[in-house]
């Protein structure tokens, strides 16, 4: 087992560069099932295991698809081999359920399992379905798995999202660009994953246009071809170094940061007293010299808004600033699993609904903590540099997921962070009694 353990108590200083956008890569690698010939070569794709699962999914429907050199990967799309994806790669990373759009454009018929719900909500995939129906398809959902079916292939069509999902977005306006005639999608998201997404099926021949914006438009064309597109750098990424920086008193540039994907959260740093200088590579985020923070009031909501997945790092910034900071969650049911562990390091935090009630704190106190999903995770490390004494975090896989290098990045400028392997002492040290068994196995603390 590993754990990643921080002492705090270090100002972090120097360069961070950033690496290419998770979030981003995901609904791009869906879309790379597309093109009917030549090869997509992407750049700036990070080495994290949520884009390992998409490239074994990709292979797995008989597409050549993987790093041929750091940050390079290349993707052949022009014979796949089957239209299913199973069960265990889509459980894995719910990004995955993105490919049944292409596969369905691409075969006429494809069959992919459905995503389980995650520890911050049950994220069901509602609208992706009736949007592509809305297309002409057929779907019918059984034994864990969709199977959708247009045998006359997908036709334009209006399509209205009752809540701005960027995965609906982005995997419909995938299948929309191999649709007979022209599909609007209403109520679009409008977070740069979508633009990005859009840039990359124009650049294969799609005619897509609005993206970015809450209306989409999108004239069907006969095929795609292969084309090569640079990654633009994780936005959620460079917010958690923001929020590095700031926690710790510090002083970081991080390089490569995209001013217009990040200002959702940096406004609200600058706002509790943090200093923020863009320049034409990146943006330098600091702590003037005795200022301390002041508690602020954000809500987690859709692009342009608060980014809900720095909507838990920003908690534990809030954590020990002065004064009382109220953070809405708009996004989803059940993003405060992290509170508990926050406040076992001693922080005045409690949820009220969908809100979390932050009292400022004039100290973290470093302790053992569980990490629950990737961004609770990283929240908890940001809070273990600032905590005193020793915190061990639980959950790397979740971290290993979504942030390529992240302990090795928050090293380089000076966090005191590694991580350590450890066997699970309960499994090892105690002989487990009947009931310790059992609970552990139903997966229940004892
Ligand atoms: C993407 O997830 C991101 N993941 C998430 O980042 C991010 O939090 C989310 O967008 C919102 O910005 C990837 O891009 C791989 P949604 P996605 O569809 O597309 C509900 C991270 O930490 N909904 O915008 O799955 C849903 O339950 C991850 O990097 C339906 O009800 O999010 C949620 O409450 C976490 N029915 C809300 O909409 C649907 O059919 C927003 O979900 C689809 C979504």
């Amino acid at each position: 087992m590993q754990k990643i353990q921080t002492v705090g108590g270090r100002r972090l200083e120097g360069d961070v560069r950033l690496s290419g956008s998770k979030n981003a890569c995901l609904a791009i690698l869906a879309a790379t099932v597309l093109p009917q010939k030549g090869r997509t070569v992407l750049t700036n794709v990070p080495r994290i295991s949520d884009v390992l699962t998409l490239l074994a999914l990709l292979r797995h429907l008989g597409i050549p698809a993987d790093f041929t050199e750091p940050g390079v990967v290349s993707i052949d799309a022009s014979s796949p081999t089957s239209y299913e994806a199973p069960y265990e790669l889509i459980k894995m990373m719910r990004a995955s359920f993105s490919v049944l759009g292409p596969l369905l454009a691409r075969f006429g018929q494809a069959r992919v399992a459905l995503p389980g719900g995650c520890d911050i909500g049950a994220r069901p995939v509602d609208y992706h379905l009736k949007g592509l129906e809305r297309l002409g398809a057929t779907t019918t959902v059984e034994h864990g798995f969709v199977h959708a079916v247009a045998p006359n292939g997908l036709r334009g069509a209006g399509i209205y999202l009752d809540f701005p999902s960027v995965g609906a977005t982005t995997h419909l306006m995938s299948a929309a660009a191999l649709a007979d005639g022209i599909t609007t999608i209403s109520n679009a998201a409008e977070e740069p994953d979508v633009v990005a997404t859009a840039n990359i099926l124009n650049r294969m021949g799609a005619k897509i246009r609005g993206a970015g914006t809450k209306e989409i438009v999108i004239e069907g064309v006969e095929a795609l071809h292969g084309t090569e597109f640079r990654v633009d750098a994780d936005r959620i990424e460079a917010g958690t170094f923001a929020v590095a920086a700031a926690i710790t008193g510090g002083d970081l540039y991080i390089r490569d940061a995209v001013k217009e994907h990040v200002q959702p959260v940096t406004r609200k740093l600058a706002e509790a007293g943090v200093e923020v200088r863009f320049d034409d590579d990146g943006v330098r985020v600091r702590v003037p010299h005795g200022v301390a923070l002041k508690a602020v009031n954000i809500s987690a909501s859709p692009h342009p808004g608060f980014p809900t997945d720095m909507q838990p790092p920003f908690a534990a910034l809030m954590t020990l600033a002065l004064g009382t900071s109220v953070i809405t969650e708009t996004v989803y049911e059940r993003r405060f699993r992290y509170i508990d562990e926050l406040s076992r390091m001693g922080a005045d935090i409690k949820a009220e609904a969908s809100a979390a009630i932050i009292c400022g704190v004039p100290r973290l106190t470093g302790a053992p903590v569980a990490g629950s999903d990737l961004r609770a995770t990283a929240a908890l490390v940001l809070a273990g540099l600032a905590a005193e004494g020793r915190t061990d975090i639980s959950g790397i896989q979740f971290l290993d997921r979504g942030y390529e290098g992240f302990e090795t990045k928050l090293r380089a400028v000076g966090a005191n962070i590694q991580r350590v392997d450890y066997a699970d002492e309960i499994a090892t040290e105690l002989p487990l009694t009947s009931e310790l068994s059992l609970a552990r196995a139903a997966g229940v603390s004892a």
